[in-house]
């Protein structure tokens, strides 16, 4: 296996290939713009490393792992309008930069890439990775209609929570990891195998996601730090906060996720004070941490080598640790 640097740069050099100026420019420029504001590429460098886990060669993975990475990217231009966010990656969003008529449409573009990009591969391996797409696509969607159902809702549950992020943001994670599987031709079983691993790395990852959306550097953040609770999201932070608070600190918390000032600093800094006080923040670290090893233990049951399972460790460990 390489290194994850490597994986990185590959994926950077196919990635630019993909992105050539086209007309209209009013549609290609924001898809562009977007592909190459940087991020993580978590989810095309992990379809990568599996790809070679199952014994191929990592180039034959490119196009899967673009593909993946261009749904993500069409997954944020569309989740910024829906969540009002005027940053991403440190920049613009899109429909700041341009306007909701431009999201909305180069998301949908966006959309049709990342499945025509499947037309590289052999019929078995299109017919298995479409699948997976679709069924994926159609639970991101589910995912962040229950996002947005929740915002206004006062009932919200962990257990309901936990299925929306697993929803929103786990099963791509999965998915990303299973389609390396499928480019390498690895068995059934260890394809459902890495999508588990990947699933539980995935909630993990949400979780760290909310966590750092309300404690995050906003030096360093490239998102509006506060901008789950401008938008009343209701997450673990929050969920535990009311489990854990007395009556008192349960009403305001109530009260302030009822209310959208058009000033918003003193509502968050009082939820980030409730939060910690509260235990809450603490208890989303430990929900981390969790996660993250149950993902540890689906690895323990696959039938790869030692080397390999420490790779994916130290992977889903790092991300633990991230701050951006
Ligand atoms: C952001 O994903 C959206 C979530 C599912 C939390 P990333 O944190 O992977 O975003 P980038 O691609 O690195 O910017
Ligand atoms: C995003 O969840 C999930 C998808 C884009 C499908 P968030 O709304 O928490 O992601 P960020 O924080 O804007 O990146
Ligand atoms: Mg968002
Ligand atoms: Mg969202
Ligand atoms: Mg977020």
């Amino acid at each position: 296996m390489q290194n994850i640097q490597s994986y990185h740069s590959a994926f950077l050099e196919h990635l630019e290939a993909f992105v050539q100026p086209k007309e209209p420019e009013t549609l290609y420029e924001p898809i562009h713009y977007i592909l190459q504001l940087g991020g993580k590429r978590l989810r095309p460098i992990l379809t990568l490393m599996t790809a070679e886990i199952f014994g191929c060669d990592y180039k034959k993975a490119l196009n899967a792992a673009l593909s993946v990475e261009v749904f993500h990217n069409f997954s944020l231009v569309h989740d910024d309008i829906m969540d009002d966010a005027p940053l991403r990656r440190g920049q613009d969003t899109v429909h700041e930069k341009w306007d909701v008529n431009t999201g909305i449409l180069s998301g949908d573009a966006m959309l049709i890439m990342a499945y025509q990009l499947f037309e590289n591969y052999d019929s078995k391996a299109f017919q298995d990775l479409a699948k997976l797409f679709s069924k994926t696509a159609l639970e991101v969607c589910e995912g962040q209609q229950y996002d947005v159902d929740f915002e206004t809702r006062d009932d919200v549950t962990i257990p309901e929570y936990l299925k929306m992020i697993e929803y929103k943001t786990a099963v791509l994670v999965g998915a990303a990891m299973k389609m390396g599987a499928i480019v390498a031709n690895a068995s059934k079983e260890c394809q459902n195998s890495i999508y588990d691993f990947g699933r539980h790395l995935g909630i993990a990852f949400q979780l760290q996601d909310d966590y750092l959306d309300a404690f995050g550097d906003p030096e360093t953040f490239g998102k509006q730090v506060g901008g789950d609770i401008i938008e009343n999201k209701k997450t673990y932070l929050y969920l535990k906060a009311l489990e854990f608070s007395n009556e008192d600190d349960k009403l305001q918390l109530e009260y302030l996720y009822g209310i959208s000032p058009s000033d918003p600093s003193d509502k968050i800094d009082t939820v980030k004070q409730l939060f910690v006080s509260s235990g809450s923040a603490e208890a989303t670290k430990k929900e981390i941490e969790t996660y993250t090893i149950k993902a540890f233990s689906v690895l323990d049951a696959i039938k790869i080598s030692e080397e390999n399972k420490a790779a994916l460790k130290a992977f889903g460990n790092d991300l633990m640790k991230r701050n951006v």
